[in-house]
């Protein structure tokens, strides 16, 4: 039942309060007009689940079935989906021949799950398959071993990744990052302080809390030191970026000089994503490497959104140059099925007492199933020169959106982008990027034969004002073009709204 203050829907656009906290993003509920069963969806969930469960979906899409780039709404109206979740679904929603090798890795037979079966009704003798152990803490299956194996050769595929020989495995990018953290504590116990580019996003639980955001935020935990990362400087893509590096080679020795040896590890992204999609130079990561090589500082790469693909290199280490001690991977490790890992030195990661890095999901055998049918994807396909080819074509079309008046800013990579809202008819960006995330969902409307047009799936704004496009990597050339003149259209029908 539709509660009797939700039947009146409105489907003009509401300006949101730029100043105020996250969680004004969605209250009160956002109700869509001809959506009855969406609204139902997001109002029931709203009492079952805490606020602060949610981020970044302001319209809070009520998605009922994906294929591809397309997620589909409880109502039938096509989504492009410019997420892939976050950053997740790199192969795109329900991949066949992923899913076939998934279900093969899982050893579950094609007659397992449909096959021969009447409905729900399963006789005794049918009522279990056979299959890989749906868990198997701390046993051994093969399937563990092969993805480690596999994911170990994936990253030494180049030099730069020689380090990454053992992989500690986990169910999240923040445990994952937490683990690479504890690990480089545990080194020398003299050296407590880590150092972490200000801004990044690294997760919000234990330590990958600690290395979250910079020192004004709350809670800060007296090992961390925050450094800069490149922004301003960055702040659009289309400049020749050229980037003073002494500023930060000085902070870095002024740091050093006050700590010196008590600094063991430095923490970092490729590119600021959650703070706001800043894809720095190569130099800058190689001056922090070159630092830590100096001081025998062990360096982290937090890859969790980076890995697989996004950056239009398998691991975007690669593209920056970089040869880190630890790497940390997740989101699109799994396509979907939740598993994260931190792959570094054996040196380091051998030295943590027995069980110190255990808990119930990591290297779960339909994780690893997870992890070996992605790398399989991967390694038999060139979905990397694809991504390369869509990159200046997806640049065109974002910077395109400039015309509008509504996007001030374009940066990004490969296949991850950040578009910066522009203040417009006396609204602050913030106001302009929310009502920009509404009036894509809300994409082309009814059309005159009844059907609905489409609209594009975008999260809520990081930094505030920055909206980030990152459709899976199968995306065609013909998809990158109508979805980047839908996305024009639709930046022009919130300009109109405003103006
Ligand atoms: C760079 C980076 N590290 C770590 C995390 C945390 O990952 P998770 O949300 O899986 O805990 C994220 C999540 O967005 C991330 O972008």
């Amino acid at each position: 039942m539709v509660p009797a203050s939700m039947e009146k829907t409105d489907q003009t656009l509401r300006p949101v309060d730029s100043e105020a906290s996250s969680t004004a993003w969605f209250h009160p509920l956002e109700v869509f007009a001809g959506e009855d069963e969406s609204n139902k969806w997001r109002q029931e969930l709203s009492e079952l689940e805490p606020p602060a469960h949610r981020t970044y979906t302001p319209t809070q899409a009520v998605l009922a079935r994906s294929s591809g780039i397309y997620h589909w709404t409880t109502e039938g109206r096509r989504l492009y989906d410019f997420t892939s979740g976050v950053l997740v679904s790199n192969l795109g929603h329900n991949p066949l021949r992923w899913m076939r090798r998934f279900a093969r890795y899982s050893q579950w037979q094609p007659n397992l799950l449909f096959g021969d079966i009447e409905g729900d009704e399963i006789t005794r003798a049918e009522e279990f398959g056979m299959g890989l152990p749906m868990t198997a803490y701390n046993s051994v299956t093969s399937i563990e071993v092969l993805a480690c194996e596999r994911l170990v050769k994936s990253l030494q595929q180049t030099p730069l990744g020689r380090r990454l020989e053992t992989i500690a495995w986990a169910a999240s990018g923040s445990e994952a990052v937490h683990k690479a953290l504890w690990v480089c504590l545990n080194r020398d116990p003299s050296r407590p302080m880590i150092l972490a580019t200000r801004y990044g996003y690294h997760g919000k639980k234990g330590l990958s809390n600690a290395v979250t955001g910079s020192e004004s935020d709350r809670e800060r935990d007296p090992r961390v030191r925050f450094i800069g990362f490149p922004r301003e400087e960055i702040r659009d893509q289309s400049a020749a970026v050229s980037i003073d590096l002494s500023v930060y080679r000085k902070e870095l020795e002024s740091i050093w000089a006050e700590y010196g040896s008590k600094i063991g590890c430095l923490i970092t992204e490729p590119y600021l994503g959650g703070g706001g999609s800043y894809h720095p130079p190569r130099e800058y990561h190689q001056l922090l490497q070159q630092f830590c090589r100096e001081h025998d500082i062990l360096l982290i790469f937090d890859e969790v959104q980076a890995n697989f693909g996004r950056t239009g290199s398998m691991y975007a280490f690669e593209k920056y140059g970089v040869e880190p001690d630890f790497v940390v991977l997740g989101k699109g490790l799994g396509n979907g099925v939740p598993v994260a890992a931190v792959a570094g030195s054996s040196k380091w990661m051998k030295m943590l007492p027995y069980g110190e890095l255990s808990d119930t999901w990591s290297a779960n055998p339909l994780s690893c199933a997870a992890v070996v049918a992605t790398l399989d994807e991967f390694e038999s396909r060139d979905l990397m020169s694809h991504v390369r080819q869509m990159e200046p074509r997806m640049l065109a079309g974002l910077n395109r959106l400039k015309e509008t008046g509504l996007i001030s800013y374009v940066r990004g990579e490969g296949m991850v982008y950040g578009i910066e809202c522009a203040p417009f008819a006396g609204l602050a960006p913030a106001e302009v990027a929310a009502a920009i995330v509404s009036g894509c969902y809300q994409g082309q409307g009814l059309q005159s034969d009844g059907t609905w047009g489409d609209g594009i799936h975008l999260l809520g704004p990081l930094a505030k004002c920055v909206l980030r496009v990152s459709p899976p990597l199968v995306i065609t050339s013909e998809q990158v073009k109508t979805s980047m003149e839908l996305l024009y259209d639709l930046l022009k029908a919130v300009r109109q709204r405003f103006s």
